[in-house]
């Protein structure tokens, strides 16, 4: 077999810096390609969370002046990681977010910025760094889609490409008076380049160029060929179908592991299942609920964003209120989002708990301890914590779209009867869908042995990275040949 060698160009890695699911895909990708002899180095900027993070680093590029600064590429191993760091304190030595200012707007400049990290990742692409010259580049979202711009733009043999959308609602867009600033050459701003309804399309242009374009699920690859879903691009999805597929996420199995995770008040198993009784208590102690083990708990983990479908949850406040059940949710984004959540728990305290921030100790715990968990999103291209919860034994009830559709069995008659349902599905995407899932749900939580059942079969379902780091791999291994 041979061995492959790919760039992955990326805004965020877990555990270094974290605003989503790509940060934890980014993070687990190449310890999950090793056994298939892929060797994945990660390019990511250099936030101060990444510099600090560096114990030893190697320049292997520099520039007097980069994008309006100077800047090198320092390559590093951090926490299992190999990285490339773009050292380029003009771009990215900056506090908090890596997208959003200290005024809650996106930085000015992040054209500019994320311009510059393709640029720089073009250039490993194109053998600048001796030491690793990679068959494959790999941009995921937005952020790193020009890389296959420059890379089309640069003239001489380039590696295979191929691009990952996380997320298409973010797409980076641009106005074209930048081109020249971004260092593309104007014959690049053509419909079957750059341009992107007379601006410049970072996504556009990857989905344009790439050799192969991936999604993070079968369903959302599907969705984002209609209009409802491609929010603009699902024409070119549609013409370039032939080369689009749908890889659903894993999760990391030793990070999210019940038997022996430590974050949590009891370890537990599928066959010990009595034990995780401890941890739904040490939850609704947690949220100052009343600890009642009978009541029906269910947990969400998420950002708080339109997304995400959250608004409906709060629809249904009454009815949990009503019918004795109880709500824990953490997160954090939007304001109000926030305020209504923190506004429902104290005026329900035994039966609603809102923790507003970002607390990994405590997703774990809601994972442990819940009966279930919504996930009742918009869209959602994967989902992660789904697959959290299928593996803590907490029953995801979800929306059906994207990779929510594709990662559990729903519990329908038929599928309940034969023993084969892991959550709940609900669609349209209403409060009262959700409602009435919830409450599908709820009815089956008082047939104990048919709910234990739902809990181990979710707990035996493989949401490693197992079978989708073999498809990564054949993939790459597809366009390492096609390299020209
Ligand atoms: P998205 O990337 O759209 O936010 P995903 O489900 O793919 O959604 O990934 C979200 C990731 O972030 C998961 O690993 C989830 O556990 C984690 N997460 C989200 N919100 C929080 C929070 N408030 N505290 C801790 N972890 C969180
Ligand atoms: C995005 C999506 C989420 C997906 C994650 C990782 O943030 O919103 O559904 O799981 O990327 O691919």
């Amino acid at each position: 077999m041979q061995h492959i060698r790919v760039l992955a160009v990326a805004s965020e890695v877990y555990p270094l810096v974290k605003t989503g699911g790509l940060a934890d895909v980014i993070g687990a990708l190449p310890g999950a390609l090793e056994q298939q002899d892929i060797e994945i180095r990660t390019i990511v900027p250099g936030y101060p969370a990444v510099l600090a993070a560096l114990t030893a680093a190697e320049e292997v590029r520099l520039w007097d002046r980069f994008y309006g600064g100077r800047a090198r590429i320092l390559a590093a191993t951090v926490a299992g990681l190999d990285l490339f760091v773009l050292d380029a304190p003009h771009l990215f030595d900056r506090p908090g977010n890596p997208y959003v200012g200290p005024n809650g707007r996106d930085w000015p400049d992040n054209g500019i910025r994320f311009a510059a990290l393709a640029r720089a990742a073009a250039d490993i692409g194109r053998g600048d760094v001796a030491a690793f010259v990679p068959h494959v580049v790999h941009a995921h979202d937005w952020q790193a889609g020009l890389t296959h711009a420059f890379l089309q733009h640069g003239g001489c043999p380039r590696p295979g490409t191929v691009t990952t959308i996380h997320n298409i609602a973010f797409q980076g867009r641009f106005p074209r008076a930048m081109l020249s600033e971004i260092g593309l050459p104007p014959e690049s701003f053509r419909v079957d380049g750059v341009e992107y309804y007379g601006d410049i399309g970072y996504l556009k242009a990857a989905l344009q160029f790439a050799d192969r374009i991936t999604t993070v699920s079968p369903t959302y690859a599907l969705e984002i060929q209609s209009a409802e879903a491609g929010m603009g691009l699902e024409g070119l999805l549609r013409a370039r179908a032939d080369v689009l597929s749908g890889i659903i996420n894993g999760i990391d199995t030793a990070v999210w592991n019940p038997a022996d995770d430590p974050r949590i008040a009891a370890n537990y198993t599928a066959d010990k299942l009595a034990a995780r009784a401890a941890n739904k208590r040490a939850l609704q102690t947690r949220f100052d609920l009343s600890v009642t083990p009978k009541a029906f708990l269910m947990g969400v983990v998420s950002r708080l964003a339109w997304q995400k479908g959250l608004d409906l949850v709060l629809d249904n406040v009454p009815m949990i209120a009503r019918d004795n059940m109880q709500l824990v949710l953490l997160g954090s984004g939007e304001q109000d989002l926030q305020e209504r959540f923190v506004a429902a728990s104290l005026a329900d305290p035994d039966r609603i708990g809102t923790a507003i921030g970002y607390d990994e100790d405590l997703a774990h715990l809601i994972q442990a301890g819940a009966d279930a968990l919504l996930v009742p999103s918009r869209f959602e291209p994967c989902g992660l914590t789904q697959l959290c919860a299928l593996r803590y034994g907490a029953v995801p009830i979800v929306s059906r779209v994207g990779g929510l559709a594709d990662t559990l069995v729903d519990a329908n008659e038929m599928a309940v009867a034969t023993g084969v349902a892991t959550g709940f599905q609900f669609a349209p995407v209403t409060s009262d869908a959700l409602a009435r899932s919830i409450l599908r749900a709820r009815a089956l939580f008082q047939d104990t042995p048919a709910w234990q059942k739902m809990q181990t079969n979710g707990m035996a379902t493989d949401v490693s990275w197992r079978l989708p780091a073999a498809r990564y791999a054949a993939l790459y291994r597809e366009v390492a040949d096609i390299r020209r």
